[in-house]
């Protein structure tokens, strides 16, 4: 089975640089997903309280007899908890949902900058989940710079990740740049656009010189970024595909073919503008 390289983050903590993610697994259906990804070898799960789906990652991991020890879980605090109390108690319900006594990684889901409760409040109380031992590393989600800028303004605790939309239609280069100068490791999300890139001409283009398939050099062109990644499928035969990443290697050429598809596109919402609140 490869080896998936992992990264350091900058508390120390290693993360496999290619994990597995369950956004729009249905919550009947994450334990069999999860449990196949660990089968196929990934050591790496990124879930959110917004899924609705930590139990089936817990009963997944479970059920794939696989230690807890050897695996780094991520959850993600939903838009609705963003109060120092409200994210305490979701941060315990998510771990008594997964059955874990500590998360590896756990982050603020969106910045919400529109909203009453100030994102400098949420990450407060990340600290604390982070001082009690229970995250193993804390960090945030779709922060721009002059989020990060307040975070290092008026807090104490470096987020250890910022993981964000990446792909070749949004290749986020000044970001990633602000991530890496701040010691910040930069996660991708929607590393194929949920499927758009594929067809594309460029990638399909590298895709027949090397001999893999699209999705396989668009989730290879990121490691080779240095970004981690966590493309989802419940298809057991993608999951296994996605996996197949550390046996080649793209070109120079192959990496600027890609990167120049770049313009702007997203396919989620725009962190400036999104501040979505469930009742
Ligand atoms: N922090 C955030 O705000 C945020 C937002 C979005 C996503 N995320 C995280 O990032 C993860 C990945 O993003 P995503 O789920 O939005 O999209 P994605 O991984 O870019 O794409 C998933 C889609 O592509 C299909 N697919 C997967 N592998 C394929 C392959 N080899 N060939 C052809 N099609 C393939 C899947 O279909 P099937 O499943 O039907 O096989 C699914 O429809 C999420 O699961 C979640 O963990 C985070």
């Amino acid at each position: 089975m490869a080896t998936v390289p992992t990264i350091t983050l900058n508390n120390g903590v290693q993360i496999p640089q290619l994990g597995f993610g369950v956004y729009q697994v249905p919550p009947a259906e994450t334990a069999t997903a999860v449990q196949t990804a660990l089968e196929v070898g990934y050591r790496h799960i990124d879930t959110a309280q917004m899924y609705g789906n930590e139990k089936g990652v817990g009963e997944g991991i479970r059920a794939a007899g696989v230690d807890r020890g050897e695996i780094f879980v991520t959850s993600k605090l939903n838009n609705g908890f963003h109060a120092r109390d409200d994210a305490l108690r979701a941060f315990d319900q998510s771990l008594a949902d997964l059955g874990f006594d500590h998360l590896d990684l756990f982050l603020i889901h969106w910045p919400l900058p529109g909203i009453d409760v100030d994102f400098v409040e949420t990450w407060k109380a990340m600290e604390e989940i982070y001082r009690s031992g229970r995250a193993t590393a804390i960090g945030v989600s779709n922060f721009h710079a002059q989020h990060l800028g307040r975070l290092f303004a008026e807090t104490e605790v470096r987020p250890a990740v910022n993981q964000v939309e990446i792909h070749p239609y949004l290749v986020q280069d000044d970001l990633r740049a602000f991530d890496a100068e701040h010691q910040i490791v930069t996660e991708a999300w929607s590393p194929i656009a949920q499927g758009k890139v594929l067809d594309d001409p460029a990638v399909v283009r590298v895709a027949e010189r090397t001999g893999r398939t699209p999705a396989q050099v668009t989730l290879r062109w990121h490691v080779q970024r240095g970004d981690v990644v966590f493309p989802k499928s419940v298809t057991r035969s993608r999951v296994e595909e996605n996996f197949a990443l550390f046996d080649f290697q793209l070109s120079e050429d192959d990496m600027r073919e890609i990167s120049a598809l770049d313009r702007g596109e997203r396919t989620g919402p725009d962190p400036e503008t999104f501040n979505h609140v469930p009742r």
